[in-house]
């Protein structure tokens, strides 16, 4: 049952408007909840209705949300279903219907209008809720081999330490029910995916970890709309459906090369690129600008995480002439996305040229490096020694956004090693440098950049002008 990205978010929306919920556009990637830095999920922009400082104009909602999440940005590309854009498509109850209605409601919508084998279907409930479990298993009719009973960690939600919360149940498919109902394994996502997850949200979190029941019972939902796709497009991950694949497109038609003649190095390249072009474009939309603060700095990253794998699938050989190709994969982006997000095709000139400045002073920035890491290897080998050490190799790493890997790849050209355990001791002590700048900095409001800070800074490509390492607070 093939259906178009595009088509799925209109049947979701449409599905709820017809029972009751007021189709609301997707809030700003910039939130107005100061405790947090992107918005995160589709629940973010109705926190304040949930903790009942706003008073909704709605009793039901839909949307879907534009989101950015950094904390998973180390799979980006490597599994099949990880990104840092993704959209949520949401329905949501401010004090209106529950647990019940909302099971019942999302088995529906997945099983009619996505029109998903019910015997493809497992879900998942927090340990302690019975009552999920029995609405499952009575009022629906899910055999009890595929009810799961998960762990707070799975199965119970929260948009940080503190705020809004509750138990939750999930919604999975399963690529294999062949392999049967005995050794259903949830974590193996060979054979399942997530896609639905109701929120029964009616707890609000306190500093110490305290729960007190929230003035209503609320709903909160979200499903992925690129997993939804996946599934429904039959293809092997999210990055092939037609929400991004055009861009994967775009970039190895660039680097003249083909994504499914490609091996694992530069298919994970392409994905990468088709998962960060589509993150920039709407970060630029929603009038976030490069920076070294913030989501500023959120967006620097990425943009430079694309040039990289750009470069990495060859996008900058001499043969390619591409002098700048963001804006090139921008336009594709655009284009998939500006029916659902008129901002995009707006505010295209800006976009494009904001690519297009950072791609440029990024290049230059690789360019000095390179100079730079010529001149070593020049001494190194006047001085009749084979390795580089592991400080100039750092200093490559954060003062020029040399990853490891592109030092090795050209010292190994000229038939040089690197000092990787000295590299890593320079990385150990910049961390603890990191570590102390931020025991100051509430964690709380943080947790996403900083995460994305030392992650990326970890394992990733960096290059800032600045060799200040952690993120500020804006
Ligand atoms: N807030 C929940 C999530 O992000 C459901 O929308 O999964």
């Amino acid at each position: 049952h093939y259906l178009s990205g595009n088509e799925i978010r209109a049947l979701f929306l449409d599905f709820y408007a017809q029972r009751g919920h007021q189709i609301l556009p997707s809030a700003s990637l910039v939130p107005e909840d100061p405790t947090v830095l992107l918005t995160i999920a589709g629940m973010l922009p109705f926190k304040p209705i949930f903790l009942g400082q706003r008073t909704p104009e709605f009793k039901r909602a839909t949307t879907s949300q534009k989101c950015i999440r950094t904390n998973d940005i180390e799979n980006v590309g490597r599994t099949k279903r990880h990104h840092t854009f993704f959209e949520m498509l949401g329905n949501f109850s401010f004090g209106d219907y529950f647990k019940e209605q909302a099971i019942a409601w999302g088995w529906e919508i997945s099983t009619t209008v996505f029109k998903l084998p019910p015997e493809r279907l497992v879900v998942s409930v927090y340990e302690e809720d019975d009552e999920a479990y029995a609405i499952w298993r009575d009022k629906i009719g899910v055999s009890e081999k595929r009810i799961k009973r998960m762990g707070a960690e799975d199965n119970f939600w929260n948009s940080g330490p503190t705020g809004p919360c509750g138990p939750c149940s999930e919604i999975y498919y399963d690529f294999h029910p062949e392999r049967g109902n005995d050794n259903i394994d949830l974590e193996d996502d060979t054979r399942f995916i997530e896609f639905y997850n109701l929120v029964f949200m009616q707890y609000n979190r306190d500093a110490e970890g305290n729960l007190t029941p929230l003035a209503n019972k609320n709903i909160d939902t979200g499903m992925g709309l690129e997993r939804m796709a996946q599934i429904l497009q039959s293809v092997p991950n999210n990055y092939e459906t037609d929400l991004i694949f055009p861009i994967i497109k775009k970039a190895a038609e660039i680097a003249g090369i083909e994504y499914h003649k490609s091996d694992e190095k530069n298919q994970v390249s392409l994905k990468i690129i088709g998962d960060h072009t589509r993150a920039v474009v709407h970060m630029i939309a929603d009038e976030i600008r490069a920076s070294n603060v913030g989501r500023g700095y959120v967006l620097r990253r990425l943009i430079r995480r694309l040039v990289r794998h750009g470069r990495l699938i060859g996008i900058y050989r001499k043969d390619v002439t591409c002098n700048v190709f963001t804006p090139q994969v921008a336009e594709v982006a655009i284009s998939l996305a500006e029916d659902a997000y008129p901002n995009l095709r707006q505010r295209e000139n800006s976009i494009k040229a904001e690519l297009q400045r950072e791609e440029s002073r990024f290049l230059q920035t690789l360019e000095r490096g390179e100079k730079l890491l010529e001149e070593i290897i020049a001494q190194v080998k006047q001085q009749g020694k084979t390795q580089i050490n592991g400080e100039d190799a750092f200093t490559l790493f954060d003062t020029y956004g040399f990853p490891l890997e592109l030092t090795q790849e050209i010292a190994q050209e000229n038939n040089l090693t690197i000092d990787v355990a000295g590299f890593d001791a320079e990385m150990e002590k910049q961390r603890q440098r990191a570590r102390k700048a931020h025991e100051t900095i509430d964690l709380t409001v943080q947790g996403s950049l900083d995460k994305l800070a030392e992650h990326i800074h970890a394992t990733e490509f960096l290059g800032y002008a600045q060799p200040t390492a952690t993120a500020k607070v804006e």
